[in-house]
């Protein structure tokens, strides 16, 4: 008779224990009954890298790596980039639902409302190098952002989290923008709400002194909403285990979403697009690529933008960024090192090594050839990718502040270091 149940015999004692399944889960907890012994802790599972854990029941993003299937809330994310905007998607996340006419206008209106950043952050950022990495200016202005809302702290208030939540998408765009402005040693551009979300940002970074009223390059802020709606969420990634292990402490969304960004810094996540540029760069042309895929398949580097650890299948993203390229490249003139790009994917994915691995390009393969090729520096590129994932990040977060089972993240380990050892003075270390 068929039971949604386990049945684990431990060789150990020759014991047997029935553990529930349920959602293609057993729980870890149920493990720690098997034990050889009275003080036996019990049996705990070991994964490092979460490779084969769920740590939260989730109802925002779903993936289906082997197939390729990106959706948020169940829509297609094809569809979302084809006939969606950016800001929309970021209702859908939070609330669930794509909004009726009055709740999107509503919407709107309120995250336009906060996009303006008290002066003092403007100081702040003034206070870096002028050589500061973009990235690490947003992620140190964000956790500031902590100190200038001290309210946020109280995150078992629905109203004021959902104004917090407001304040980040609104000021993410503009904390980019001034970190971008100080790169460049620009006076900083105020927001100029009549534009929209990505107009907007386009306005404060590309803004000239003299220049009285920015309009916006169409396709250029399409692409970018594009690339947005791209970048919004991606599940339980590292940068969004980030924020809820963070959160788990009940931590302000400002210090949580800090920590959020800095896991993205890293060139394994959201660094890889930064990676990808300077690869390609130094591969420097097509002839070049034979040799360059020679070193990665004898381990001296990654082709960076390629693999993922959940898709082993063509990244749903990736494909929508190439047909977005075109467009830019179109407006804009052609980035030449996409043909690179494209001669290496076909390289790659003809290669037994890549085949065998099933590593195909991430969203962070072809992402940072139109952002160079809108005039992006390659050092704003990670920045480029946190603005959008702040609304995945801060629904992930709403979900698990709502979730009466998630605890405070506390994993276990496996000691294997010395044990119970006597103090030596320092006299008895020498020699
Ligand atoms: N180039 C060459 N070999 C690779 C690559 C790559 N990009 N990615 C994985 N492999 C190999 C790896 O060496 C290993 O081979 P073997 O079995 O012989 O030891 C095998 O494929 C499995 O790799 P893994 O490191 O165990 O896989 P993972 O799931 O832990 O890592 C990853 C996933 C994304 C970190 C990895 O594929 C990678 O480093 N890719 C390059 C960086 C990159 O593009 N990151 C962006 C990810 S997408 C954006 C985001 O969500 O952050």
């Amino acid at each position: 008779m068929p039971s949604d149940t386990l049945t684990i015999t431990d060789n150990r004692t020759g014991k047997t224990y029935e553990v529930p399944i349920s959602d293609g889960t057993i729980r870890a907890t149920d493990l720690r009954q098997i034990k050889v012994g009275a003080d036996d802790f019990g049996l705990m599972p070991y994964d490092p890298g979460y490779m084969n854990t769920a740590s939260c029941r989730s109802r925002i993003t779903y993936i289906d790596g082997d197939q390729g299937i990106l959706e948020y809330r169940g829509y297609p994310i094809d569809q979302l980039a084809e006939q969606s905007t950016f800001i929309e998607v970021a209702y859908l996340l939070l609330y669930g639902e794509l909004p009726n006419r009055s709740q999107l206008e509503e919407w709107t209106n309120k995250i336009t409302w906060h996009t303006i950043l008290h002066e003092n952050v403007k100081k702040f950022i003034d206070g870096f190098r002028y050589d500061a990495h973009p990235m690490s200016m947003f992620v140190s202005t964000v956790a500031a952002l902590s100190a200038f809302y001290p309210e946020a702290k109280t995150i078992t208030d629905k109203d004021n989290r959902h104004k917090q939540i407001r304040r980040l998408v609104a000021k993410a765009p503009t904390l980019a923008a001034f970190a971008y402005r100080h790169l460049l040693g620009r006076p900083y551009v105020y927001p100029d709400n009549d534009l929209s979300y990505t107009g907007n940002f386009l306005n404060m970074l590309f803004r000239r002194v003299a220049e009285p009223r920015y309009r916006p390059n169409p396709v250029l802020e399409r692409a970018l909403d594009i690339l947005f709606i791209l970048h919004a969420d991606h599940e339980q990634n590292c940068s969004t285990s980030t924020m809820r292990m963070v959160g788990s402490s009940h931590a302000d969304p400002y210090s949580a979403l800090a920590a959020a960004a800095s896991a993205l810094y890293g060139p394994l996540h959201g660094g890889a697009n930064e990676a990808v540029l300077t690869m390609l760069k130094e591969i420097g042309s097509k002839d070049r690529i034979p040799e360059f895929i020679k070193k990665v398949k004898a381990g001296e580097g990654r082709l960076m933008g390629f693999g993922h650890r959940v898709y082993k299948n063509y990244d749903p993203r990736a494909k929508i960024i190439k047909r977005t390229a075109d467009q830019v490249f179109e407006s804009v003139g052609k980035n030449p090192l996409i043909d690179i790009a494209v001669e290496l994917e076909r390289i790659a994915l003809e290669d037994e090594y890549f085949v065998k691995r099933k590593l195909y390009p991430n969203v962070d393969f072809y992402s940072g050839i139109i952002y160079q090729a809108m005039g992006f520096p390659t050092e704003m590129f990670t920045v480029l990718f946190a603005i959008p994932r702040t609304i995945g990040w801060l629904a992930q977060w709403e979900e698990l502040v709502n979730d009466n089972e998630q605890k405070i993240g506390r994993p276990r380990q496996i000691y294997l270091g010395a044990r119970e050892r006597d103090y030596v003075p320092m006299v008895r270390r020498e020699g």
